[in-house]
């Protein structure tokens, strides 16, 4: 069998640091927010080349966070992709603040810049870019879109850790970006977590009360706030799974370059990494028309797949109430349609990449 993601192989590469990293937390008493937290605040914002992360509990919780410190409100519209998890269009939800979408540029995945100025009204508020599988959105013509209506950018980067366009890594060309540490994400926690990366102090201040019940000192709440901290222990194993990151993420490179030099004029469509991006392969999706079919097949040969995603946002039940119908993402539904995410982490060894290529190829054919 070949999983499609196997988190106990990263856990014994690095057992005995987070052990001890663990150990340590659950020994001192102090179990949420405290010393790791911090040192892991300085330590990702440095990696992020920003001047400030605040962590908290998940990515969504960043995501919520950051909307309500750049200021949007109930009834504002934001604008963002219906090719994503549905977390980036509840976080604007939470907030009584409309999603507004536009659909994807078909080959990278991610919000099609040539189409958001058309979705700009007087009540939109921000742009929130996905960096869908680990690549980053096309962020230039996104921030010129922004700078010219005003309007706030904050990026979902809950999938990017560590990408980068034009040489910037993942979160810190928008007002704010943010991170999920969800288990299977590119740096996962052994729970839940998330981070936000800014470099506007005034809103890092913000959301670092808010996330603590609004609180500027204790019990004394200057603004309705949330419970979103961060518990120590994620903290702890985070430190240490940070340090691996830039070697888990080359590893990832080299078996999605792999995977593209065995599949390219193949039956499927290889996804590519766009001129000026590194591609960080969170996922590794390929584009085949009879996509249930392949997904069958290698299951059938032992190999897992993935579906990201299989329903876009817009076509989903709880988002009835927008008025969205078939038809109106075209490129969002193609790609719901038709990708599957190959299996594809740091431990995935290159003999493994071989074989399920080998059996994509036996079997698919071209979209
Ligand atoms: C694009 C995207 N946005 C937001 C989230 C939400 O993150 P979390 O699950 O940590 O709340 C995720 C991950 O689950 C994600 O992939």
């Amino acid at each position: 069998m070949i999983p499609f993601l196997d988190i106990k192989a990263q856990y014994a590469t690095i057992q005995a640091e987070l052990e001890a990293a663990a150990l340590k937390v659950l020994r001192s008493g102090r179990y949420v927010l405290g010393e790791d937290v911090k040192a892991l605040e300085e330590e990702f914002a440095a990696y992020c080349g920003t001047s400030h992360a605040i962590a908290v509990n998940t990515g969504t919780s960043a995501l919520h966070l950051s909307l309500l410190a750049a200021g949007v409100g109930p009834g504002d519209e934001v604008i963002t992709t219906p090719f994503t998890f549905v977390a980036t269009a509840a976080a604007i939800s939470y907030i009584g603040a409309i999603p507004v979408f536009v659909d994807i540029d078909p080959v990278t995945f991610n919000i099609d810049p040539n189409q958001i100025e058309r979705a700009i009204t007087p009540r939109t508020k921000a742009i929130v870019p996905v960096h869908l599988y680990g690549q980053m959105a096309d962020m230039d013509p996104i921030l010129q879109i922004a700078a010219k209506h005003g309007l706030v950018v904050i990026e979902d980067a809950c999938q990017a850790h560590g990408a980068t366009y034009g040489g910037q890594r993942a979160g810190s060309l928008g007002v704010s970006g943010c991170f999920s540490f969800y288990p299977g994400k590119n740096l996962g926690a052994c729970g839940e977590g998330g981070i936000i990366v800014t470099n506007d102090d005034k809103q890092a201040q913000q959301m670092r009360m808010l996330r603590d019940w609004g609180q500027d000192r204790r019990y004394h709440h200057v603004t309705q706030g949330f419970n979103y901290r961060m518990d120590a222990i994620q903290g702890a194993i985070l430190r240490v799974k940070l340090r691996q990151l830039e070697t888990w993420t080359e590893a990832r490179r080299t078996r999605a370059r792999l995977y593209t030099s065995l599949l390219v004029n193949g039956p499927v469509e290889v996804p590519r990494e766009a001129a000026g991006r590194r591609h960080v392969w969170h996922v590794f999706a390929v584009r085949t028309r009879d996509r249930d079919q392949l997904q069958k097949f290698l299951l059938s040969e032992g190999v897992e797949t993935g579906l990201h995603y299989p329903i876009p946002v817009h076509l989903q039940p709880a988002y009835a109430h927008l008025g969205h119908g078939q038809g109106d993402f075209p490129a969002a539904e193609a790609a719901a349609n038709n990708v599957l995410s190959l299996p594809l982490y740091p431990e995935l060894s290159l003999r493994d990449v071989e074989i399920v290529a080998e059996l994509v190829k036996q079997n698919a054919y071209v979209d």
